[in-house]
């Protein structure tokens, strides 16, 4: 493999050696050389790096492997590009411990991304400070002294009630409070599931010694083990990668099921006795799971034994029409129901929930231990007293106005200057996908990228395995950037697509 300096002191500043050795082919070299030039001060922040060309030049490869490896390392945020400035080391990439190597005078650095159009977070601005303050203050005031002792791992019984009417009310779900357990959110619950290491998971049983626990509100167990969740795990051909990795991580195979206009292909599950689903909003496709389904994959974790897991990220934000229920009102001992504060309110309080079939209550608990070790008992008392106080009705119903109007200047601002550029899945949620024209996806992200986005392709969700047609798009999440610079977002955004 090439090994070459790169020595021009005018172009990068310093002379720099670049080894491209190791596994994966020259870019991934070039990636990783450049990656351990940044991390190790060589390359210092706000340093421009060399054009395409010349560095092409110097190390012997094609113009494109610099071009892709400089777009890598900016969707990374190792590097910042901007069109006129050229691609620059990012300011965050300074190594720990290297401040004082900086030159007072160094150069104006480039910032990161100007807008951060990717999927996930809500809009961090509208956290609503002063109600939960109000909640947290009534909670204190209201708490026992028990409640501040060791936590019950099933979590406080004042939250489990309150969800208990809220999730009727707002989902659908049927349940009582002894069969939920509070947890601090949907990775969570996968890894209590499944265990982050063979055996330790709800789909173990319980652990020798942990015995099973008294839970009073609980009724007769129908059916003991969680043998479903020992197996393969069929998920759907897209979803989140960091999910996956998880679940490969604890030792679980997961096996993809097509998806078209009406969801997951249920019909086409095998042996599995497990499914993972985001029914009310399929992530990040965006359909919803057609009523036929929903029936069919009941009926099937009936006749197998087997059970539904349901990921209910986002189901309060439905626009065009009153939300779906949850698939877990169709038959509570058939679906395990997870949820999380993380789309409605914010992924730092770290809060979720899980609604358990009867026989999945004492593996669970016994997987999370004697004590709450994550939930923190004065966050799931303010939430409670968010809940019944009717606070989180009003934010969710002030979020979903707001991210409705999103999702409208996103349509129209599409309309106006890409109307080749279709806008797929149901309206619902806090992110769309833009359907590209075939091949266009990689140089879409790339532009997008010099425009200043940060955003993902449709690819990046695809399950390695997945036997479907690989359509192209892009994921736009439009709930994080605030208020004022979402104009200024759709604007690069539009800039960034391919042309008719
Ligand atoms: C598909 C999906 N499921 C679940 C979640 C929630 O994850 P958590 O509760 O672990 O923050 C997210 C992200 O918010 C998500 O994108």
């Amino acid at each position: 493999m090439a090994d070459s300096w790169v020595n021009s002191a005018e172009r990068i500043g310093a002379d720099l050696h670049l080894e491209l050795s190791g596994p994966g082919g020259r870019r991934a070299a070039l990636i990783r050389a450049l990656r351990e030039a940044v991390r190790s001060g060589r390359l210092a922040p706000g340093t421009r790096l060399p054009p395409y060309r010349s560095l092409a030049a110097d190390l012997g490869v094609a113009r494109n492997t610099v071009a892709d490896a400089y777009a890598e390392l900016v969707a990374e945020g190792w590097l910042t590009a901007r069109q006129g400035s050229g691609t620059r080391v990012a300011e965050r990439a300074e190594p720990l411990g290297t401040h004082a190597r900086v030159p007072k005078e160094a150069p104006p650095r480039a910032r990161g991304p100007r807008h951060d159009l990717r999927q996930g977070t809500p809009d961090a601005s509208s956290f609503p400070r002063a109600a939960w303050l109000t909640s947290y203050r009534r909670a204190l005031q209201k708490a026992p002294n028990e409640a501040f002792g060791p936590g019950d791992p099933a979590g406080r019984i004042e939250l489990r009630e309150a969800l208990t009417e809220y999730l009727a009310r707002a989902r659908g779900v049927r349940t009582e409070p002894g069969r939920i357990v509070i947890c601090s959110g949907f990775a969570h619950a996968l890894r209590l599931l499944f265990g982050a290491a063979a055996g330790a998971g709800a789909g173990a049983g319980p652990r020798p010694g942990a015995g099973p626990r008294s839970r009073p509100e609980a009724g007769p167990r129908p059916e003991a083990g969680a043998e479903a969740l020992r197996g393969p795990l069929a998920v759907e051909s897209y979803g989140l990668a960091f999910h996956r990795e998880l679940l490969t991580a604890a030792g679980v195979r997961t096996v993809p099921l097509p998806l078209d206009e009406d969801g997951a292909q249920v019909e086409d599950l095998g042996k599995e006795r497990a499914v993972l689903l985001t029914p009310a909003h399929q992530f990040p496709t965006g359909g919803p799971l057609h009523p036929a389904r929903r029936a069919a994959v009941i009926d099937w974790a009936r006749a197998r034994g087997g059970v539904i897991l349901e990921d209910d990220y986002d189901g309060q934000f439905r626009y065009d029409r009153k939300p779906v229920g949850a698939v877990q009102g169709l038959d509570p001992e058939r679906v395990i129901h997870i949820g999380s504060v993380s789309k409605s309110l914010s992924p730092a309080l770290r809060l979720g929930w899980m609604i358990l079939p009867e026989r999945y209550v004492d593996g669970v608990l016994a997987a999370k231990g004697e004590r709450e070790a994550w939930a923190s008992v004065l966050d799931q008392l303010t939430l409670a007293d968010f809940v019944v106080s009717g606070s989180y009705d009003r934010h969710v119903r002030r979020m979903r106005q707001r991210y409705r109007s999103r999702r409208d200047r996103l349509v129209a601002a599409l309309a106006a200057h890409a109307p080749h550029v279709e806008v797929t899945g149901i309206a619902a949620g806090l992110h769309a996908v833009l359907r590209l024209p075939p091949g266009s996806e990689r140089s879409a992200v790339k532009a997008a990228i010099w425009q200043g986005l940060a955003l993902d392709g449709l690819a990046e969700f695809r399950h390695p395995e997945a036997a479907m047609a690989a359509p192209d798009g892009l994921v736009v999440g439009y709930a994080t950037p605030p208020e004022h610079a979402y104009g200024a977002a759709l604007d690069a955004l539009c800039a960034a697509l391919p042309p008719a």
